[in-house]
C-alpha cells in the first residue's frame, strides 16, 4: 500500500486525530443528524457490488476521512484512496488512517485530479456532503470523470444537500426546522458551528498553520453552494453515461443517489 502522499502532514499523535474526529463528527451531525445511517446505507451498497474482501474504494472530498474510517472498520482489507483539497483535513486524514489508505491533495473542480490516482479501475467511488461546493457544469463532468474510473459493474454513490423537488412546501418546512434545532443545539453548546470548529483548528499547534493555509484556498470558509435536486443528480448521472441510477436513501433534505457503471 502506498503511504499517504500528501504534503500537508502534521505533527498529530493519534490521540489527538481521534479527538479532532470525534469533533468534526459532532460539529457535521449538526447538520445531519442522520449521518451515520447515510453511510451505513453507503457501506451497504458497497458490500452488495464487491466480489472479494478488498475493494478497491476512492472517497471523493474525503475531508478528515469520515467515509474512509468506515469502509476500513468494515472492510479492514479494502484498497482506499482519499482526495481532498483541504491541507489541514488531508492532514488530520493522514494522520487517522496513516498507511492503511493513500491521501492525496488534488483539486475536484480540474479533470487532471485524477493523475496521481494509484488505481485505473475502482469498485466504488464514494462521496458525502461535498459536491455542492461544485458548479452544475463541473459537477456533470466529473460524473463523466467518475465513471470512467470505475470498473465495468463499479458503483457511484453520492450522498448530499439533494431536495424532492415533488415536495417544495415540505422541503421549505424540514429546512427550516432543521435550522432551528441547530441553532438550539449551538446555543447549548451541545456542538460547535462549522465557523467555531475551524476557530477551535486554527488555534491547534500542529493544525493552525494548515487553517492558515485552507483560508488561502477558500477565503470566504466554504465555496457558493449549490444543492439542486435528487432528479438533477439522476440525469446527469444518465446523462454521464451510467447503466443505472436511482436513490439509495433519503432523509428529510438529503440523498444519497447511486449508479452502476
Ligand atoms: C463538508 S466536507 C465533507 C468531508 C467528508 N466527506 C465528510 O463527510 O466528513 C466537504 C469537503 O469537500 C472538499 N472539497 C470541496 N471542494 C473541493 C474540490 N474542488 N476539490 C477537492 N475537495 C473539495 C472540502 O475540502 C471538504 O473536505
Amino acid at each position: 500500500m502506498t503511504p499517504y502522499l500528501i504534503e500537508t502532514a502534521a505533527d498529530l499523535t493519534p490521540a489527538t486525530a481521534a479527538a479532532w474526529q470525534e469533533s468534526w463528527d459532532r460539529q457535521q451531525e449538526a447538520f445531519l443528524p442522520d449521518r451515520e445511517e447515510r453511510l451505513t446505507a453507503m457501506l451497504d451498497a458497497v458490500d452488495a457490488v464487491v466480489d472479494g474482501d478488498a475493494p478497491r474504494l476512492l472517497d471523493l472530498a474525503g475531508g478528515s476521512g469520515t467515509i474512509s474510517l468506515r469502509a476500513l472498520a468494515r472492510f479492514p482489507r479494502a484498497r482506499v484512496t482519499l482526495v481532498d483539497l483541504d491541507p489541514a483535513l488531508l492532514a488530520l486524514a493522514g494522520a487517522s488512517l496513516g498507511d492503511r489508505a493513500t491521501v492525496l491533495a488534488a483539486d475536484l473542480a480540474r479533470p487532471d485530479w485524477r493523475d496521481r490516482l494509484p488505481h485505473r479501475e475502482y469498485d466504488a467511488v464514494l462521496t458525502a456532503t461535498a459536491l455542492h461546493w461544485l458548479p452544475a457544469d463541473r459537477l456533470a463532468g466529473l460524473y463523466a470523470e467518475v465513471r470512467e474510473l470505475l470498473r465495468p459493474g463499479g458503483m457511484l454513490v453520492n450522498a448530499d444537500h439533494m431536495p424532492d423537488d415533488a415536495l417544495p412546501t415540505l422541503t421549505e418546512r424540514l429546512a427550516a426546522r432543521a435550522r432551528a434545532r441547530r441553532a438550539a443545539r449551538y446555543a447549548a453548546g451541545a456542538a460547535l458551528s462549522w465557523s467555531d470548529w475551524w476557530d477551535r483548528a486554527g488555534a491547534d499547534p500542529a493544525l493552525g498553520p494548515l487553517v492558515k493555509r485552507r483560508q488561502e484556498i477558500y477565503p470566504t470558509g466554504h465555496s457558493p453552494e449549490w444543492c439542486p435536486p435528487a432528479s438533477w443528480h439522476l440525469d446527469a448521472l444518465t446523462a454521464a453515461g451510467f447503466t443505472e441510477a436511482g436513490t439509495l436513501w433519503r432523509g428529510g433534505t438529503d440523498a444519497a443517489v447511486v449508479a452502476l457503471r
